[in-house]
């Protein structure tokens, strides 16, 4: 029998943060202040596109940057794409806004649930030490993550398989006994080929990768991870 206090036969639950746990898109209302509604959303996806992929291109070309030059950097491209150019500060004031991201709603209910059954929480990042710390605590997420593992600790980005390797690392388990939850298919891909066990949350109900492996378990919302664990027992 699995105690209360070894839920999922001792699993770790590692949480990536941005898509998963708040919403880097939400940034669309105050571009859409500075640029048109329109616009707004059109740079906020952009942005976000720009942010990924400028990590695949760093950690494929061996080179490092932090998160928060890349966000910067990605935030120039969707604005020069859209033919604007904001002053420094704006742009400044636009970048700061991933240390203010809201949460999903469904997060904190889901986390206290998942801490409710005796799951240790951890947070898996791209995100700086200084991004994931603002983030969680700005967005009131602070108390459930004991351990906040970045990317940056190993200078590459996700879905390197440093960087989950480097997870389970820090959580003193085998990666087996990891799972990654995220929203980002490329992520839950990455984890599973680094070994661990994942959790897809579709909240956009999207076709998943066609590349590596399949979730080990999806959901529609974070909401319905801590039932859809104790299924999966
Ligand atoms: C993260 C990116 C993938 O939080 O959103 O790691």
């Amino acid at each position: 029998m699995i105690s209360k206090d070894h839920p999922g036969d001792g699993e770790v639950l590692a949480f990536d943060l941005y898509g998963t746990l708040v919403d880097p898109t939400a940034v669309s209302s105050e571009l859409g202040q500075v640029l048109g509604d329109l616009d707004g959303r059109e740079a906020a996806r952009l942005w976000r596109l720009k942010q990924l992929e400028y990590t695949f291109r760093l950690t494929a070309m061996g080179r490092y940057e932090d998160f928060r030059w890349v966000t910067e950097r990605a935030l120039g491209f969707a604005l020069a794409s859209l033919g604007v150019s904001l002053p420094d500060k704006q742009a400044r004031w636009l970048t700061d806004l991933y240390d203010h991201l809201l949460p999903f709603p469904d997060a904190v209910p889901a986390l206290r649930a998942l801490t409710d059954n005796g799951y240790e929480l951890a947070v898996l990042s791209n995100g700086n030490p200084a991004m994931i710390r603002n983030c969680l605590a700005n967005g009131g997420l602070e108390e459930f993550f004991g351990q906040r593992i970045s990317a940056d600790e190993v200078r590459a980005f996700k879905p390197s398989p440093l960087v989950y390797q480097h997870a389970a690392e820090r959580l003193a388990c085998p990666a087996g006994q990891v799972r990654l939850v995220t929203s980002n298919a490329f992520d839950s891909v990455g984890a599973s080929a680094a070994g661990m066990r994942t959790a897809w949350i579709n909240r956009a109900a999207a076709p998943f990768d066609t590349i590596g492996t399949q979730p080990d378990l999806t959901v529609p919302a974070l909401g319905r991870l801590p039932a859809a664990l104790a299924d999966a027992r």
